[in-house]
């Protein structure tokens, strides 16, 4: 049952490993910096430790390799997402590419973090790659999901320098906090409203965003 405080604070969030993404969310909420509510977390990976981080009746999970092909797997997920009617849905270290289908069915209000200045190295290994090209700045970047792989208009990004001596698990370890950071402020300018996917672009307060914000995100 939806009480009258909890329009447009619905939170379903998609997560295949340790939710560290959906932990950041769940301290918000707890510590009163978010008004929001977890609706449900789904997992492709019925041994997620994200799972664990909620009470079992918030929890769906489907092991992708069950199901006879993708459309089949997405269908279930969506229909699952759709039955806890949430107001926004977020893939959160969620490592498996969304079908057209389910990004069609909740497109406008499904949002992902990626681990790189996007349109910088979409997919996988984004620290490696930011190294191995010399770059002197990474971040992570907010942005909408569309079907083309992390190529949806970008909300939101943190920045931060790349250290002489970086390796690709200092850069993440460093990053980590402030992605989470920027997640947290990035869901909130979602939930209030502020925050629209127009097309292939982003609305902020009514108005088109030309460049993605650069929040600070500061430890
Ligand atoms: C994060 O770096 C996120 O940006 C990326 O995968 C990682 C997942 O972390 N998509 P967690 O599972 O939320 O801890």
């Amino acid at each position: 049952m939806r009480s009258a405080d909890s329009t447009s604070r619905r939170i379903a969030v998609l997560a295949s490993g340790r939710g560290s993404n959906l932990q950041a969310i769940l301290d918000a909420i707890a510590e009163g910096r978010l008004a929001a509510e977890i609706a449900g977390v789904f997992s492709d990976k019925p041994g997620a430790h994200a799972l664990e981080r909620v009470p079992e009746r918030l929890r769906w999970s489907a092991d992708a390799k069950s199901f006879p092909f993708r459309e089949a797997f997405d269908a279930a997920l969506a229909d699952a997402v759709d039955a806890v009617q949430p107001d926004w849905i977020v893939c959160a270290g969620y490592m498996r590419i969304l079908g057209a289908d389910f990004v069609r069915r909740f497109r406008g209000r499904l949002l992902n973090i990626h681990p790189s200045l996007l349109p910088k190295y979409r997919g996988l290994h984004t620290h490696r790659r930011a190294l191995e090209a010399g770059d002197t700045e990474h971040g992570a970047s907010v942005h909408f999901v569309v079907p083309e792989l992390d190529a949806g208009a970008v909300i939101a990004q943190v920045r931060i320098p790349v250290l002489p001596d970086d390796s690709p698990e200092t850069l993440a370890e460093r990053l980590l906090p402030r992605e989470h950071r920027l997640l947290i402020d990035v869901l909130a300018l979602c939930l209030s409203g502020r925050v629209a996917e127009q097309g292939e672009g982003v609305l902020l307060d009514g108005h088109p965003l030309f460049t993605p914000l650069q929040l600070d995100c500061g430890a």
